[in-house]
């Protein structure tokens, strides 16, 4: 695949991934945009939502989604059985619920549903409610290129699985540590993934998540991955 015809990934900051399809329409990876401290202003106000895609219930991941979602009326909104019947709950008309191990068709892409090993509840109104499995997203376009979205989640060995099946090109990877994977472990991930280009996540946005981009490349050289890292700051595309 000619590296044009990639989704454009512009990282609204912490997990935040907003993806520009060629033809215009987007894919949102996690709505935390309007509280989330690390997304610039300018960027909180989204022009298009055609397609949005939930890892797991946690306010950093979907604090701003019942927002999102009436404002926009995407086409479809992919989680968890659970988290679609909460936001069915309130409202929400066009949830496309799964669960891991499931693929479907979103806007055109395979979207398939994978674990993480993380927690995933949702808050409401002071209380926990069960949000389902902790999960994240392998997105593959028609010609199977394809790019991993880990959500929250600790290291597993089945990523080499991930690697066997997708063949995913680039992954967005959490690398905070604290509630996540630490560089180290992210450096393995990439091993196991055997992906080519990582971008990493969940960092920087509070102060307890001490993994940094440049802790990350340290250990993949430690560790002899061939892998590139793309740091985007929040409001950079790649
Ligand atoms: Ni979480
Ligand atoms: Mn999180």
């Amino acid at each position: 695949m000619h590296p044009s015809d990639r989704p454009k990934f512009t990282y609204l900051g912490h997990s935040t991934v907003l993806c520009t399809l060629h033809d215009g329409r987007t894919i949102l990876i996690d709505p935390w945009v309007q509280n989330n401290p690390s997304c610039p202003e300018d960027l909180k106000a989204l022009d298009r939502v055609d397609a949005v895609l939930i890892t797991h219930g946690h306010a950093d991941h979907m604090g701003d989604a019942l927002a999102i979602l009436e404002e926009h009326e995407p086409e479809c909104v992919v989680a968890t059985y659970e988290i679609c019947g909460w936001l069915g709950n309130r409202g929400v008309e066009n949830c496309c619920p799964m669960n891991i191990g499931g693929t479907q068709d979103v806007l055109g892409l395979r979207v398939t549903q994978v674990q993480a090993l993380h927690t995933s509840s949702i808050e409401d109104e002071g209380r926990l409610i069960y949000g389902g499995v902790p999960t994240g997203y392998i997105v593959t376009l028609p010609d199977g290129w394809a790019f991993y979205h880990a959500g929250d989640t600790a290291l597993f060995s089945d990523m080499q699985l991930l690697a066997d099946l997708y063949r995913p090109h680039l992954a967005f990877l959490p690398i905070g540590d604290l509630f996540t994977m630490d560089p180290h472990q992210a450096a393995l991930a990439c091993k196991f993934l055997e992906v080519r280009e990582v971008v990493p996540i969940h960092w920087g946005t509070f102060p307890v998540l001490t993994g940094t981009p440049s802790d990350l490349e340290r250990e993949l050289s430690d560790e002899g991955v061939n892998c590139k890292v793309v740091t985007l700051q929040p409001g950079q595309s790649y």
